[in-house]
């Protein structure tokens, strides 16, 4: 049995605030303004410099857990200006992206996020993978695309650790564009990769992955993309930026 799953909205800052005193007040207003209720699991992942003053502002009693936007999948060690899944564990990080399409065009390669991927889910973190096609094409190229990036990102990741998989369909035409894909799309591909997930793990651990959708959602898109997408959730950009657009998106999946 699959146990249900909250909905899961993950927060990616991205490059952004520009200072650390704007970090803290934008997520003491996303908790001032989630109130206690935990039926939404949210996930704000800062730049790793503001990781600190955004947990201190978070506190103790916050139903936010952090993530963080990469990560290395060495061991500490000699490797400048990485940071080690040991570091983000040892911080009380529960989720780590990999394979952000803005990291892919800086170089990570498909073997490069199956290597952190795996790192990750052996550490126990969450890994939320990022796959998507930068164009569609009428013959449907892009889906024999995203399958490859699929298969790659998972390939050696066992059957007993899916529960720590997350898949983000990040279509990159849709990623801080205001052209967001259509519910139907959404739902289309949330069943074509459960469908590859099927053949590689079988149907019911399938269903343990998460599959989210992100590309310009905000408060406006989220309920129809939701609930017509039937996604998990969302990885959110621009909006998760601005605290009442990102409280608007967890309305929208309550
Ligand atoms: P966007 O970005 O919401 O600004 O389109 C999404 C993402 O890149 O994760």
């Amino acid at each position: 049995m699959v146990p249900t799953q909250k909905p899961l909205i993950v927060g990616n800052w991205k490059m952004q605030p520009a200072s650390r005193a704007r970090a803290v007040s934008l997520v003491k207003d996303v908790r001032a303004k989630i109130g206690k209720k935990d039926d939404v699991s949210v996930v704000v992942a800062p730049p790793f410099v503001y990781l600190d003053a955004v947990r201190t502002a978070l506190g103790k009693n916050t139903s936010i857990a952090l993530g963080v936007q990469d990560v290395s999948s060495e061991k500490p060690g000699a490797h400048t200006g990485q940071i080690a899944l040991a570091m983000v564990r040892d911080f009380g990080v529960q989720y780590s992206i990999v394979g952000h399409s803005e990291r892919r065009a800086l170089g990570e390669t498909d073997a490069m996020v199956n290597h952190k991927l795996q790192a990750i889910v052996k550490e126990g973190n969450i890994g939320i993978v990022c796959v998507g096609e930068k164009e569609r094409d009428a013959s449907g190229q892009y889906l024999t695309f995203l399958e490859g990036q699929i298969r790659s990102a998972l390939q050696g990741i066992p059957k007993s650790r899916l529960d720590r998989i997350v898949v983000a369909y990040e279509p990159l035409w849709a990623i801080g564009t205001g052209v967001v894909a259509t519910p139907a799309d959404v739902h289309e591909i949330k069943l074509f990769i459960v469908r590859i997930l099927s053949e590689m793990y079988g149907r019911t651990y399938a269903q343990r992955v998460r599959i989210l959708y992100g590309g310009s959602v905000n408060a406006k898109n989220a309920q129809g993309l939701f609930t017509e997408g039937v996604v998990n959730g969302f990885l959110v950009g621009g909006a998760s930026l601005k605290a009442e657009e990102f409280i608007g998106i967890i309305q929208a999946v309550r």
